[in-house]
């Protein structure tokens, strides 16, 4: 995968981000980091931690709709240990979005507390979301700014360039989100990526990715994937993971002329419907 890393994130594209985010955080006080809550770990960059020293931080576990509740539970709880507040959300029906604003004001209670301490009245506090392409970020700050109309672009003290959208008493968020690379660095990590669209297809070998993902479906065997294709369990169990694809490709009638099965094709429906949890709700990445 790690043509897929040069292709998307070259190293001076990654400095540029970096510095971006780096003149960004000198302007907020706490950090929201978006992640998908099917990979919690492929969806993060490690680097954030580096980038944003000790500044506060919530990380929105999001696309909760499509991932296994009891594993968002088990990932909330994880991250809870650690002392990093995290929360479900599901920027598509919204659900969760409520949680944010609470969760955000515990984790700047203690400098709220000092602020007030040196005699602020009121201190307006700011925040910015982060996170790697297509985890969510533009649905979660439209959500977020629809919610809240008022927006603080004309408040004199305003950077420049910059827009805040006020999302609370004394909160404010930054309209652009940061956005973070993925890290490609592990095989499992790029796959991860690539079954659930946070990476572009075009290039991507399309019948491998699905021969992988079957690896994985095979040790899972939800309920609905071999529902929806009308397997056998022992299919499933028996199988070669290209055999499966075929077999998956043949019940939907997938032929070529010639009555050749088009893998392709089946390939491509498989990832899509993965994507869009059609195969029941799964998370590939447990703590
Ligand atoms: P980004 O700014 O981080 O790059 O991500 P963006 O908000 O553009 O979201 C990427 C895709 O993920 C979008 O789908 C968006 O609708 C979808 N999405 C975001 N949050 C959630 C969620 O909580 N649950 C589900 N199921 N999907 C979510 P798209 O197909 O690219 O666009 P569209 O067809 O929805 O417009």
């Amino acid at each position: 995968m790690s043509e897929m890393q040069s292709i998307q994130w070259f190293p001076g594209h990654m400095t540029k981000t970096k510095r971006q985010i780096q003149a960004s955080l000198k302007l907020i006080d706490a950090v929201a980091e978006i992640i998908d809550a099917r990979i919690p770990v492929s969806s993060r960059n490690p680097d954030l931690n580096k980038l944003i020293q000790n500044k506060p931080r919530v990380i929105l576990l999001n696309k909760s709709d499509m991932a296994n509740q009891t594993a968002t539970k088990k990932w909330i709880e994880y991250f809870k240990n650690q002392d990093i507040t995290a929360i479900a959300v599901d920027c598509k029906s919204g659900r969760g979005i409520n949680q944010f604003v609470p969760a955000v004001n515990r984790v700047l209670s203690k400098k709220i507390t000092a602020l007030k301490e040196k005699g602020m009245i009121n201190p307006t506090l700011r925040i910015m979301i982060v996170g790697i392409p297509n985890v969510g970020k533009s649905s979660f700050i439209n959500r977020i700014a629809k919610q809240n109309r008022a927006k603080a672009e004309d408040r004199p003290g305003v950077t420049r360039g910059n827009q805040w959208y006020t999302i609370a008493k004394n909160l404010e968020m930054l309209d652009t989100p940061g956005v973070l690379w993925p890290k490609f660095d592990d095989k499992t990590v790029g796959e991860h990526l690539a079954f659930t669209g946070a990476v572009k297809d075009r290039i991507l070998d399309i019948e491998l990715l699905a021969v992988r993902l079957l690896d994985f479906l095979k040790k899972l065997k939800p309920k609905d994937f071999i529902a929806r294709y009308k397997l056998e369990e022992s299919d499933v169990e028996n199988s070669e993971s290209y055999d499966l694809l075929k077999l998956i490709g043949k019940k939907r009638g997938m032929l070529v002329s010639g009555g050749e099965i088009n893998t392709e094709r089946a390939a491509i429906m498989l990832l899509d419907e993965f994507r869009s949890a059609k195969l029941g709700k799964i998370t590939l990445e447990m703590p």
